[in-house]
């Protein structure tokens, strides 16, 4: 079942509407370890598990990191004095109850309708290994891992592609009727749309689980669109409770800088929280993670995220402003990004991202996400001076054909770490 290809195994191939639907297989061989980079995996395999983290790896020099999305620099101070504050409670083993009422109060939900996890990542295969499904589908391009851990734990996928002449948008007649498992994200990494709530409420229906993935969902003021409330008030058109199962997937990683803590949470109905905590192992959130999860509930620190994620909307309006001078070159923008990064298109966009290697960039491969090629990059949200200097670089490489040649020359002479 091998093919080595980054798109894995097409089963079969159909299109609604525009949007092309797959079914990837598993091995015959069945579930495979969770995690697994290493041998035995196949191109499809490691495609899905190339993340923006191996862009900035392994350059031999510190590059400016334009790949992965979370937070520069370290946690806010006050953060790391809460979390630095939690290390003399380590001699006990943690207790989580505080930081899941903490939880289910900002959300208002009741505390059995939440699940502390070490990162969204863990939640990933939770919903893999614990949920009864037949036919799980994941909306692409997104985030790999859904797809990955689903795979893991032994189930055949089928992809729904969104495409980028329909601006990536979902149109929920293309998931297949009886696909009882959907998972979408919102804001979708790596195209930067925000899909309408409605449209999402429109993918839940009786027998499917709806799984949601937020975990960008803070860097949008107002949390707009999100999922999470109608886990309480119901669908907003008619105030009824979504059919079928719902569960939202929030990550405290990206607006906190907390990618090395590992904390996250589920948001979902008591019966499937209590299903998924079956699946983990005891303890599974340390006391330092479960203290940056509480602190990061508070009036305050929300206040703050929503702060941070009106300054991201600024400066992603000056990214584009400045990767918009660039459309004469060949570098086209799509639709109305929403996320703390975008994606961008040039024919020859390989190229440039070793060009932009060589001047101390790393930006994100694209062609490692299913529905995407390698004429794609992502590109993070920085402050001005940031993308000021990204724009140089980038009227370097694409100043005429001589610049284009040179970054070719520049592909040729280096290696990187990623698949
Ligand atoms: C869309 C999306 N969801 C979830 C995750 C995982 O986040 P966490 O660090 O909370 O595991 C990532 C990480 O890159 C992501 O991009």
């Amino acid at each position: 079942m091998d093919t080595g290809t980054v798109m894995g195994t097409v089963m079969g191939t159909g299109t609604v509407m525009g949007t092309v639907t797959e079914s990837v297989s598993e091995p015959a061989s069945g579930a495979r370890p969770s995690g697994a980079h290493g041998d035995g995996d196949t191109g499809a395999d490691r495609a899905l598990r190339h993340h923006g983290d191996a862009e900035v790896r392994g350059a031999g020099r510190e590059l400016t990191d334009l790949a992965v999305n979370v937070r520069t620099g370290a946690p806010p101070t006050w953060l790391k004095a809460r979390i630095a504050g939690s290390l003399d409670t380590l001699a006990a083993y943690p207790d989580g109850r505080p930081a899941r009422r903490a939880v289910a109060a900002r959300h208002g939900l009741h505390e059995e309708q939440v699940l502390l996890t070490a990162g969204a990542a863990e939640a990933f295969v939770l919903l893999a290994r614990a949920l009864r499904t037949r036919r799980p589908a994941v909306v692409h391009p997104q985030f790999t891992e859904p797809e990955a851990a689903l795979r893991d734990a032994g189930h055949d996928v089928e992809r729904v592609l969104l495409t980028a002449a329909e601006g990536f948008r979902l149109d929920p007649a293309a998931v297949p009727a009886d696909a009882d498992l959907v998972v979408v994200g919102n804001p979708t990494n790596p195209t930067s749309v925000l899909h309408p709530s409605r449209t999402l409420a429109r993918l839940a229906r009786d027998g499917r689980t709806l799984v949601v993935d937020e975990a960008f969902i803070d860097a949008v003021p107002g949390e707009r669109e999100s999922l999470a409330p109608l886990l309480t008030s119901g669908d907003a058109s008619d105030g009824r409770p979504l059919p079928g199962r719902l569960v939202v997937l929030r990550s405290l990683t990206k607006t906190w800088g907390l990618a090395g803590l590992r904390i996250g949470y589920v948001l979902s109905d008591p019966g499937t929280v209590a299903a998924l905590a079956r699946h983990q192992p005891l303890w599974p959130v340390s006391a330092p993670a479960l203290t940056a999860a509480e602190a990061c509930c508070e009036p305050s620190a929300l206040a703050e995220a929503d702060d941070a994620a009106r300054r991201i909307a600024l400066d992603r309006a000056h990214l584009l402003a400045r990767l918009g001078e660039f459309a004469p070159q060949g570098l086209s923008l799509h639709g109305s990004p929403q996320a703390p990064f975008v994606l961008v298109r040039h024919p020859e966009a390989a190229a440039l991202r070793e060009g932009l290697r060589s001047l101390g960039f790393a930006v994100r491969r694209g062609d490692t996400f299913p529905g995407l090629g390698p004429e794609w990059l992502r590109i993070a949200v920085r402050d001005e001076e940031t993308t000021d200097r990204l724009a140089s670089a980038l009227g370097r490489l694409l100043a005429g054909n001589g610049g284009m040649r040179g970054t070719r020359n520049a592909e040729r002479c280096q290696t990187t770490d990623d698949g």
